[in-house]
């Protein structure tokens, strides 16, 4: 058996017991701001364990600002993130070194790109996309890194015999899978969503949030998703936020907000979709 040797800290794990009522993304009056409006704004929320936050907004309101700083690859001008890492350490995301936030972005965290190619080595055969996460966390024998590789091209619906072909080759739902698998196989605890059936087509688009949801469920995951598709937004998350230029207007249970919406812009995306 081979386990995962990643430790973030020698804390025992008597604190797990702590973990489940605690939020694991705790979201402190954040701000990023590029020009007055544009980027986000005094955010706050919480993120508990298995929870799925749909973040949704039109085009330019700062999704994928507030996703960036979320996710540690942003430094927020005002405001504080708290995350709960493995072995219930409290973390302050931007006064750790940048090194650490990049090692959970590897280790504890995934983040799935709207165009798959960001987030995929080009010249790394599919295989070698999942084992480098492996390889990140600490496996070492390749028998283990092929077999689990392997088991997740299955699990992605990615015939087997493309295990070696480069991911320029595959078609973009199959990009997208992979780009998933990569994600996954090291059984984050968060993982951070941008549009990720965006650049696809319906029926593809279809497959892949079936897919998403199933495998969320099954392990269990706390999940971000960035998306201006009210549709995914049903389907996926428990909660949502709603922004308009860079401010979150609305908040609340998924079904709440888009089947009783109370803020005007939040009536207006829901009617718009209804009519479209
Ligand atoms: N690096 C940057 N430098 C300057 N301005 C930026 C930068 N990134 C984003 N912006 C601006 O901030 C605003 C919010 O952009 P952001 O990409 O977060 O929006 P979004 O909600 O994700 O939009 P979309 O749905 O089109 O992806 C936009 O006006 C954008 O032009
Ligand atoms: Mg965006």
């Amino acid at each position: 058996m081979m386990a995962v040797e990643y430790r973030e800290s020698d804390s025992v794990s008597a604190e797990f017991d702590v973990m489940e009522n605690r939020p694991l993304l705790s979201v402190e009056g954040i701000s990023k701001l590029y020009a007055p409006g544009k980027g986000c704004q005094d955010i706050s929320f919480d993120l508990y364990p298995g929870e799925v936050l749909g973040i949704v907004g039109e085009s330019g309101s700062g999704k994928s600002t507030l996703l960036r700083v979320l996710s540690g690859r942003e430094t927020p001008d005002a405001g504080k993130i708290h995350y709960l890492s493995q072995f219930a350490k409290d973390l302050s995301l931007y006064d750790l070194s940048e090194s650490h936030r990049r090692r959970l972005l590897r280790t504890e965290w995934g983040v799935v790109h709207q165009h798959p190619m960001d987030g995929l080595r080009p010249r790394v055969s599919a295989g070698g996309n999942i084992g480098e996460r492996l390889m990140a966390v600490g496996y070492r024998h390749y028998d283990d890194i092929r077999n689990t590789a392997l088991k997740w091209l299955r699990d992605v619906e990615i015939p087997a015999d493309r295990v070696d072909d480069m991911p320029v080759t595959f078609s973009g739902g199959m990009q997208q899978r992979l780009q998933i698998a990569r994600n996954l196989v090291t059984h984050p605890r968060l993982v951070f969503m941008d549009e990720p059936t965006g650049g696809l087509d319906v029926s593809v688009q279809a497959r892949l949030l079936d897919l998403i949801r199933n495998l969320v469920t099954d392990l269990g995951l706390s999940v971000v998703i960035v998306t201006h598709d009210l549709a995914v937004a049903r389907l996926l998350a428990h909660r949502l936020v709603v922004m308009k230029e860079s401010r979150i207007v609305e908040s609340g249970l998924t079904d709440q907000v888009l089947d009783d919406p109370q803020h005007p812009y939040t009536q207006l995306l829901v009617s718009s979709v209804l009519q479209g």
